[in-house]
Formats: structure tokens, C-alpha cells, sequence
């Protein structure tokens, strides 16, 4: 059964106590819930510098801790990057890669995050692979082969049994950060062809194992409908997930 996941990405927002203080106030809200979340997973991806801060927060509480991003060198004279092996000896169990941000902004390239996708998985730490269209690859209707090449050049060059520890995350691009979310349509018509190319590289039993989230202003609102669609299991939230009842909201229209 696939896993039902909503992560949050905090971005680059939020001092440490600001950071405890939303931790905490998703943990009330979470406690004071008594639904069973057998088959869901809340993740929490806070800067680095959170990571530890949060730890016993998470130790007591449903969610778990993810890290934004990790080096694709494996240890060194990297001044300023903090590799997956410091993140296993952290516990830390999960790793965004990927995300557009870092495409964009910080140049990272397929083949970059190739090495990430390897030293994430050498070290037992799942990655949240995103991936996504800039606008004018989707008003050119090439969307589809612009996620695929991402997906072939960092993704599926991994053995089968690597493959199910990774979450993909479908983020375009257009609808990150300007309230325009993807229809839940045009989403799951992206969901259905990323897990038929999974079906087709690995196995119909490996497409159905892999949860694939749908980022982009998800927020209260919208939530609801991206989650009813099949293909859809979950979401990477951005700004949403700075606000813990907003948050919450999102979290049990999963359940
Ligand atoms: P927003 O939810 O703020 O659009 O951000 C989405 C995102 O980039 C999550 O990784």
C-alpha cells in the first residue's frame, strides 16, 4: 500500500524558537487527534540549522524530520554544504533533492542531483525527488517530456529495490509560490504518466509502492480535491506549512 505523505518545507523561514514554537503548536493539534495514521506520514522539512532543535519534538510526536537538501559530494573541503552521512548520524531519515529552487537558483543539474540520489540512498535516507516544469515548457505542451528527462538523468538509473525508498515530488513550477495551483486534473494527469514510466522502467508492483506528491500552493482550500485523485498520494506544502492550523487542516485531509 502506498504511503499517504504531507511534507512541509519550511524553506529558508523561521528563527530557531519560531521554528519550536510551530513544532509545538503542530504537535497539540496533532495529539489532540486520536485517528490512527498507519498508512500516513507527516513530514517536517526545516533548515539544517532545525534539524537538531526539532529532534525531540519529532521524537514524541507523529512527525518526522526531513532536511532540504544534501551535498552530492560525499565528505571534504566543502566549505558550507552538509553531507548525507552527517545527516544519517542525525537521524534524519528523509531529504528533499531537487527541489526548483536549487535547479534554478544554486544551478543544480540532473547530473549533480544524480550523485545526491546515491549518497542519499548509501546512507538509508529517503529522498523527496522533485520535479516540474518552468511555464513555458507547459504553454509548449512539453511538459511531459521535460519531467521524464528529470526522472531519467537522476532518478532512473537506480536498482529496483532503491527505487521504492524514494518519494517523487511533481512540483511545476509555475505554481510554486504564486497561488496558482495546478487543477487537481492537470495534476493527476501528470501523477498517472510519472508512475506509468516507473510501471515501464521497473515493475507494476514497484509503480504501485511509490508515493508521488503534488507540490505547488497546495493550501486548506485545495488540499481536499489534489487528494481525491488516484494518482495523487500527498503533498510537498511551502507556505501553508508555516501555519500550524493551516498545516493541520492539510494533514488530516490526507487521513
Ligand atoms: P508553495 O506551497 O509555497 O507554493 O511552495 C511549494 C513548494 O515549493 C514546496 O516544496
Amino acid at each position: 500500500m502506498r504511503q499517504r505523505i504531507v511534507a512541509g518545507n519550511w524553506k529558508m523561514n523561521l528563527t530557531v524558537k519560531e521554528g519550536l514554537k510551530l513544532a509545538e503548536d503542530l504537535q497539540k493539534l496533532l495529539s489532540s487527534n486520536t485517528i490512527y495514521y498507519s498508512d500516513t506520514t507527516f513530514i517536517l522539512a526545516p533548515s539544517f540549522l532545525h534539524l537538531l532543535s526539532l529532534k525531540e519534538i519529532s521524537d514524541r510526536s507523529v512527525f518526522v524530520l526531513a532536511a532540504q537538501n544534501i551535498s552530492d559530494k560525499e565528505k571534504g573541503a566543502f566549505t558550507g554544504e552538509v553531507s548525507a552521512a552527517m545527516l544519517a548520524s542525525a537521524e534524519i531519515k528523509y531529504a528533499i533533492i531537487g527541489h526548483s529552487e536549487r535547479r534554478l537558483l544554486f544551478h543544480e543539474s540532473n547530473e549533480m542531483l544524480k550523485s545526491k540520489i546515491n549518497l542519499a540512498i548509501a546512507n538509508q535516507i529517503s529522498p523527496i525527488f522533485c520535479c516540474g516544469e518552468p511555464l513555458d515548457v507547459r504553454e509548449n505542451n512539453t511538459e511531459m517530456d521535460f519531467v521524464l528527462r528529470q526522472l531519467d538523468e537522476s532518478l532512473f538509473h537506480l536498482e529496483e529495490a532503491q527505487i521504492k525508498n524514494v518519494i517523487i515530488a511533481y512540483e511545476p513550477i509555475w505554481a510554486i509560490g504564486t497561488g496558482q495551483t495546478a487543477t487537481p486534473e492537470q495534476a493527476e494527469e501528470m501523477h498517472r504518466f510519472i508512475r506509468t514510466k516507473v510501471e515501464q522502467k521497473y515493475s507494476p508492483e514497484t509503480a504501485e509502492a511509490i508515493s508521488i506528491l503534488y507540490g505547488g500552493s497546495v493550501n486548506p482550500k485545495t488540499a481536499n480535491s489534489l487528494f481525491s485523485q488516484q494518482n495523487i498520494d500527498g503533498a510537498l506544502v511551502g507556505g501553508a506549512s508555516l501555519v500550524a492550523e493551516d498545516f493541520f487542516k492539510i494533514m488530516m485531509d490526507i487521513i
